[in-house]
Order: structure tokens, then sequence, then C-alpha cells
């Protein structure tokens, strides 16, 4: 059986990562093709000892996130249950909230970047992106967002952070993203012009992978 896509979605915060994914998945599965959708943080241990993290209910070093991130990628990859090399083995197109682009954009704060690239080295051998659409938003239209959900801000949720965010994924597709398709989407467009750039990237892609 011939492997299925897997295909990331990034932006900073607010940028409308899940709504794109559950229009593309609903696209894809119109299409007959099946499709797994999942997120980083995961849901499982790791991934929510990060959640309480970046609530501030638990303290750890910059350095350690940014490991704990690398342990719940492997995971994410890897694991019998759910992981996700089990649905792309299966035919599945995977859709992934976020993957090494994040830990590169957000521990790129108070880590050279280079070294997270480094730190993420395994998981980059392990499972590269066919596809990553980048959700560009300016940092002020993100905050606009994220406030408007009235949730409790978590530790990226500031202005001032979320612009050297941004600036942090520039950097890191300009300098790491050889071999690597990467599509950047103007977030600022309706929802609906969003979805039309992905579907039409996403077609070339999925050419060849099996309808169910
Ligand atoms: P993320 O998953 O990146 O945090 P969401 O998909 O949850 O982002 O979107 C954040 C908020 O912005 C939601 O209220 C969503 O309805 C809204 N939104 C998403 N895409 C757009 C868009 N293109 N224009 C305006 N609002 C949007
Ligand atoms: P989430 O609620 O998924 O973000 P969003 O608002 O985009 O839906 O929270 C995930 C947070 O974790 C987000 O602030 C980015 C951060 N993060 C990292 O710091 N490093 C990483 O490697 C990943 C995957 C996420």
């Amino acid at each position: 059986m011939s492997r299925g896509k897997f295909i990331v979605f990034e932006g900073i915060d607010g940028s409308g990562k899940s709504t794109q994914m559950d229009l593309l998945r609903s696209h894809l599965e119109s299409l007959g093709l099946k499709v797994y959708v999942t997120t980083e943080p995961s849901s499982r241990e790791i991934g929510k000892l990060i959640r309480r993290i970046l609530k501030n209910e638990v303290t750890v070093s910059e350095e350690t996130l940014a490991a704990l991130f690398v342990a719940d990628r492997l995971d994410h990859i890897q694991n019998q249950v759910d992981g996700m090399l089990q649905y792309l083995d299966k035919g599945y197109c995977v859709l992934s909230d976020r993957y090494f682009w994040s830990s590169f954009a957000y521990h790129g704060l108070h880590m050279p970047i280079s070294q997270v690239v480094e730190m993420n080295d395994i998981c980059h051998e392990m499972l590269k992106p066919d596809l990553t659409v980048y959700l560009d938003l300016s940092a002020e239209e993100s905050m606009r967002r994220i406030l408007e959900r009235n949730e409790q801000l978590e530790k990226f949720e500031k202005l001032e952070l979320l612009q050297k965010i941004r600036q942090n994924y520039f950097i890191a597709f300009e300098k790491y993203s050889k071999d690597l398709l990467i599509k950047v989407v103007d977030a600022n467009e309706s929802i609906e012009l969003c979805h039309e750039q992905i579907v039409s990237k996403v077609s070339d892609l999925i050419q060849n992978v099996p309808v169910s």
C-alpha cells in the first residue's frame, strides 16, 4: 500500500490552523481519502505535562520545555497506539496542528534556533513533512483573536513574543527548509480564500494516494 501524505499546519496562536485543518479534512474525505487529524502538544502523557507548563501550573527551564517537546514529538511519531507513522503506513493522510517548525520558532525565543534544530534532528530523520502550510497572521491580529476567545492567556500569548515568533518562523523557513515544501498563506484573507489556496497546493501532492 502506498504511504499517505504528512501535512503540517503552522502559524502563531490563533492564525486559523484548526479551522483550515477541519476544512481540508472534509475536502480530502469527500475525495475518498482516509484522513487522521492530530496535534502537538499531543494528547498523551508528555503532551499533558506540556499543557500544564503552558498554563503556568508547572515551572521548568526553557531548555527543559524544548526537550519535552522533542520527547512528545518522538512519541507522537512512533507510539504504537496512535503514532503518526502507523497511520501514514496504512495510507492515511495525516494533518498535524504544529510540528518541529513550532519548536524552532517558539524555543528560538530563548535559545539559538540552530540548537533547537539540532535537538529535533532525530524527528527530522524519522518523519519529514510532505507539505507545511504556514498561515501567516500579524501578531496584532493574532492577539485580537486570542483575546476574543476570552480564555486564560498561555505562556506565549503576548504581543511582543508573537512578533518575534513570527520572525523566527521566517528565519527557520529561510535557513532550514532545504528539500521541504512550504506554502505560505495570507491568514488575513477570508477562511474560504485560505482554504482554496491550500486545496490547490494539496491537490498536486495527493495524486497517488489511494482512495478507500
Ligand atoms: P488556531 O488553531 O491557529 O489557534 P483557530 O482556527 O482556532 O486558530 O482560529 C482562531 C479564531 O480565528 C477562531 O475564532 C476562528 O473562527 C477565527 N478565524 C480563523 N480563520 C479566520 C480568518 N481567515 N479570518 C477571520 N477569522 C478567522
Ligand atoms: P495551542 O493551544 O495548540 O496553540 P494554538 O493557539 O495555536 O491553537 O498551544 C500550543 C502552544 O505550544 C503554542 O503556544 C505553541 C507552543 N509550542 C511550543 O512552544 N513548541 C512546540 O514545539 C510546539 C509544537 C508548540
